[in-house]
Parts: structure tokens; sequence; C-alpha cells
């Protein structure tokens, strides 16, 4: 099966050709054009990315069948993110792939936007298949998600208030970084003496016990207020950014670490992928690696491409779907908000009651 790939969820246009079945497939192509224009405003303007996409996508697309050395009728099916996101920014995407699917005949299918991060460690790494422990962290969710099988995921652990990488970006902004943020925040804590400042480790305390409710979950808007007190309180910023830069990611990132090895230990897993734009980030990688193979527990990071918002994903998770028989009618809508398919909130978490959408 060859299936286009199409994502506008946020501020990236991408498409991807990807070919194959089962847990071979191959990536063909893939073209990412990420939006310039919100560097500008200091983060993302809906109106604005919706009107880059629509400028986009047709070049886009054809960057990408051209790069897979195909043409329109080759393909046999088209896979767009439809959910979650900026809804007119994924219009964009759907009413391309809807029109392009029903000029050619060939089937179209909605995919959801965190299934193709979980799918992504699997297109470098052939064996982040699973049974295995996900952690998902981008600009707009933080999920500890456990996945028995394709389409079939466990929620684990969420953040309660702030995504992971939502914090990177505020805290960027704070010491006067551009955005999005993350990477610098990165860069600039190599610089940093991990010892000059040090923040609690949110949600991570030594007597937590596997029912309890923040087990699992994590929180961050509680650092990022630390770290903007400490900024207030620093008499020379300049000279201190790197190291609460480095403090920040310190704490963010054991505390990831930390949650991620639980919840791998808890379902008894030996693989741990990881998804999203943090994702790209190296030192969580590292210390991620290290902990878990404390536990024996191997660790599939996607390379930065995958990571952040990109369209081979999308084609991979929508190529699992279309296997199965899936297709998308005609009136698939764009929505701004829904639940992972086949996502269950854990036993632990029914019993804690603290909630299982994500
Ligand atoms: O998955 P993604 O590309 O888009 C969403 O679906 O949100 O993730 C974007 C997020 C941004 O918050 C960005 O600051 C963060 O990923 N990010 C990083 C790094 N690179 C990107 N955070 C920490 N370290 C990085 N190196
Ligand atoms: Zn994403």
């Amino acid at each position: 099966m060859r299936v286009l790939g199409v994502e506008t969820s946020c501020d990236e246009t991408s498409a991807a050709v990807l070919e194959g079945s089962g847990d071979d497939v191959r990536q063909r192509s893939l073209v990412i054009l990420s939006q310039d224009v919100h560097r500008v405003f200091g983060g993302v303007v809906p109106e604005l990315a919706s009107r880059a996409h629509l400028t986009a996508i047709v070049p886009v697309v054809a960057r990408a069948l051209a790069d897979a050395g195909c043409t329109l009728p080759e393909i046999d099916a088209v896979a767009v993110t439809h959910a979650p996101g900026l809804v007119g920014a994924l219009l964009v995407g759907v009413s391309y792939a809807k029109a392009l699917a029903f000029a050619r005949g060939i089937p179209v299918l909605g995919v959801h936007h965190m299934e193709g991060h979980l799918f992504a460690p699997s297109l470098e790494h052939p064996a982040a298949l699973p049974p295995f422990t996900a952690l998902l962290v981008s600009g707009g969710h933080t999920l500890l998600v456990d996945v028995p099988a394709w389409g079939t995921y466990e929620l684990l652990g969420a953040t309660r208030d702030d995504a992971a990488g939502e914090a990177f970006d505020k805290v960027a902004k704070l010491l006067g970084l551009p955005y999005p943020g993350g990477r610098h925040v990165e860069r600039l804590a190599r610089d940093g003496d991990p010892s000059r400042f040090r923040f609690t480790r949110p949600m991570l305390r030594r007597d937590q016990r596997p029912g309890d409710a923040d087990y699992l979950d994590v929180s961050f808007s509680g650092l990022k207020t630390a770290v903007l007190h400490a900024v207030r309180a620093a008499p020379d910023l300049d000279a201190e950014r790197p190291h609460l830069a480095r403090a920040f990611q310190d704490a963010l990132i054991e505390t990831l670490v930390e949650k991620t090895a639980r919840a791998a230990r808890l379902r008894g897993r030996r693989r741990v992928v990881l998804g999203g734009g943090v994702a790209c980030n190296g030192a969580l990688v590292v210390a991620m690696r290290e902990r878990l193979a404390a536990d024996g527990a191997e660790v599939f990071a996607p390379s930065p491409r995958l990571a952040t918002d990109n369209a081979a994903m999308i084609a991979r998770a929508g190529i699992f779907r279309l296997e199965r028989g899936e297709r998308s009618a005609h009136a698939l809508a764009a929505h701004a908000a829904m639940p992972l398919p086949g996502l269950e909130a854990s036993v632990e978490r029914r019993a804690s009651s603290v909630g299982g959408t994500a």
C-alpha cells in the first residue's frame, strides 16, 4: 500500500509518501515546511497558520510526490491529521486531502495526531514496536501511555496543567529566548552549573505508591512559577540565565524520566518509546536511556525530524488503520480536541478517579 500523509495541525505544513504493509513500512519521502511567521509574535497565531498552510499545501504535496518518485495515480490512499490541533489549520489539510481523494477515487482516512507520534519511532527503529510504554511530550500534550498492541492504548499518566513543551516555551520567554523556546533552553542549559539553583521536582516524592493519584501524573506550572521567582530575584540575569535554564531542565527531565520508569516497571515493559517535540531534547534522551537501562529497558527516540510534527508519522498510523479496513466518510471534519482512539484510562486511574481523557 502506498499512502500520502498530510499534516497541518499547527505550524508545520508537511506531506510524506510511505509504502509497505504491517510493520514493514518504508518512508519514500518527507517534506516539512515550518512557518517562520509566528516567531515575530512569540507564539502560533492561528489565523496566520491557516493562511500559510493554504499557500504551502499544494507545493509541499507536489514536492513529497516528486521526492518519492511517484505520481498521484500511484497513491492508494490519503491519511490526514484531523484532530487535535488548531481547527482552522487542520481544516486546510482535511479539505485538501478529501478533495484529492474524491478526485482520484481513493480512500481518505482521518488520523489522530498523537497516534502519529506513537508510530514515529518505528519508522527509524524496527524494534520500536508494541508492547511498549510511551512518553509523548509535545507543545500541547504530556502523556504516559502503555501500548500492548497498535490501536490499544492505556492512559497511565498525564499532565495536570502545562504540557512539557509548553513549560519549555514559557520558561524560554521568562529567560528572554525566542519562540519556540525548547531548543534554546537546551542549548543554554549546556553552559549551566547544575548546582547553582535547584527547583523542587514537581509531583515527585519517594513515598508515592502505584495506587496514588499522582504516582504517574506530572505538573509543570509550579516549576514555571519557581523559575519566574528566581528570574525576578536574580541580581544579574545575564549571568544567571544558563544556570536557571539548567536547573529548570534538570527538574523537568528528572520528573519525566522517573515517571516513565515507574510506568514501564508497572507494566513490565522492556521497551520505551519517546515522541513529540520535547523528545528532540538530547539531555532528556540521555537521562532516559541511563535510567531505563538500569531496569533492563531499551529507549527508542525518533530523530528530530520525526519527533516534531511531520506527515510521515501520520501516513504510518494511517497505514495501520487503513489495513484494518478503516475509512473516513467524505464528511470527515477537523476537531480541536478529541481523545486518542482506543485510549482507556488504566485501572489505577479509574480507581483513583483522576479521569481518563487526553
Ligand atoms: O510535537 P511538536 O513539534 O508540536 C506539537 O504537537 O506541539 O512539539 C513542539 C514543542 C515546543 O514546545 C518546543 O519548544 C518543544 O517541542 N521542543 C523542545 C526541543 N525542541 C522542540 N523542547 C525541549 N528541548 C528541545 N530540544
Ligand atoms: Zn505534535
